[in-house]
């Protein structure tokens, strides 16, 4: 089978995206597969095969740092170039069989792609556009995990026009400090900040607003923080959860990719057999509930008293070295090559 592997992208997660590309190209059975190339540097331009490797090889892997010019905003207004898709990506893809898409964020996780794929009709792995998109929003999918029973934290949306109509003084009312101020649209704590003080939360809704014209102001959860990745299409099943253990201030992307001192994980979290069960039924409930096909990995928080707050659901969860998709599967009994084999299968049901 020819298979496309889609990385990089214009997102502000590229760098995230070209190491979790590595893994991923590691795991993949060559015998299986015959694997096409095909990077999307952070102008958005697309490069087939070994025109492809100056982009998975122009980083230093250990560190990926903040890609600060490339806000990820999906579209420029005026941009008049279709970089999207030149000539020779779509002939590419039209050779296809099966698309991997590993693209983290803006344009690549958000149901853009998806679109793409879907109208051109190849299969990929992952969810398809609606499951993509709404999870990728996290005031959207927020609503909708309410509304099927799940528990989320409290939290405003600001708008670029609505930002004003809230005061800090109000929001502190309700939902007290510390506050997380996210962009919606988002992934890797890209733009998040947690405040304590007025002058700290102006300071990270204008970060924020930096990256989505759609912000969160949340409530901070006190819990353990807890990963579970789920694999499947209409009867998910649901890994062992992981811990992630944060000394930083919170799991930045800092903490999470550049000093990783900052947070350790916890392969299996220790928790007893009855809230693993119940973290497994959450996560595949807000699985469903988000529309996602499969793969995902639904990020909750734990309370003392074991309430399970959803944090969020990434339908294309980090494959990097520290990523917890694939280590939670490996410690559940399927090993990284056949968990690839299974993401492929599942995208030609
Ligand atoms: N957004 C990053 C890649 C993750 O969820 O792992
Ligand atoms: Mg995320």
């Amino acid at each position: 089978k020819k298979l496309g592997l889609l990385f990089g992208g214009k997102s502000a997660e590229h760098e995230v995206s070209l190491q979790s590309a590595k893994n991923v190209m590691e795991a993949i059975d060559p015998s299986k597969y015959d694997v096409v190339l095909i990077g999307i540097d952070k102008s958005g331009k697309w490069h087939l095969n070994d025109a492809s490797h100056f982009l998975l090889n122009a980083e230093d892997p250990k560190l990926i740092a903040l890609n600060k010019t490339n806000k990820g905003i999906a579209v420029v207004p005026g941009e008049t170039e279709n970089q999207l898709v030149n000539r020779e990506g779509m002939e590419a893809l039209g050779q296809l069989d099966v698309i991997f898409p590993i693209l983290h964020g803006t344009l690549g996780e958000d149901g853009s792609i998806q679109g793409m794929l879907r109208m051109a009709n190849i299969p990929f792995v992952g969810s398809n556009v609606l499951g993509s998109a709404i999870s990728m929003d996290k005031d959207i999918a927020k609503r909708l995990l309410r509304e099927a029973g799940l528990t989320v934290a409290n939290s405003y949306t600001y708008t670029w026009a609505s930002k004003n109509s809230i005061s800090f003084d109000e929001i502190t009312q309700q939902l007290n400090l510390p506050l997380f101020i996210k962009p919606a649209n988002q992934g890797s704590s890209v733009g998040v900040s947690k405040v304590q003080t007025q002058e700290e939360f102006e300071k990270g809704v204008a970060s924020a607003f930096n990256y989505d014209h759609k912000i969160l102001i949340e409530e901070a959860i006190q819990g353990r923080e807890i990963e579970c990745s789920i694999l499947g299409n209409e009867n998910p099943i649901a890994s062992i959860p992981g811990e992630i253990v944060a000394t930083a201030d919170f799991y930045s992307y800092e903490a999470k990719y550049i000093d990783e001192s900052g947070a350790a994980l916890e392969i299996p979290a220790q928790l007893s057999e009855d809230v693993t069960k119940q973290i497994q039924e959450v996560a595949i409930k807000a699985f469903k509930a988000l529309n996602c096909d499969g793969m995902a990995r639904v990020d909750v928080f734990l309370t003392k008293d074991n309430e399970i707050v959803i944090n969020e659901i990434n339908t294309i969860p980090g494959f990097t070295k520290i990523s917890m998709y694939p280590k939670l599967w490996e410690l559940s009994g399927i090993p990284y090559s056949q968990l690839i084999d299974k993401l492929i299968n599942l995208a030609l049901e």
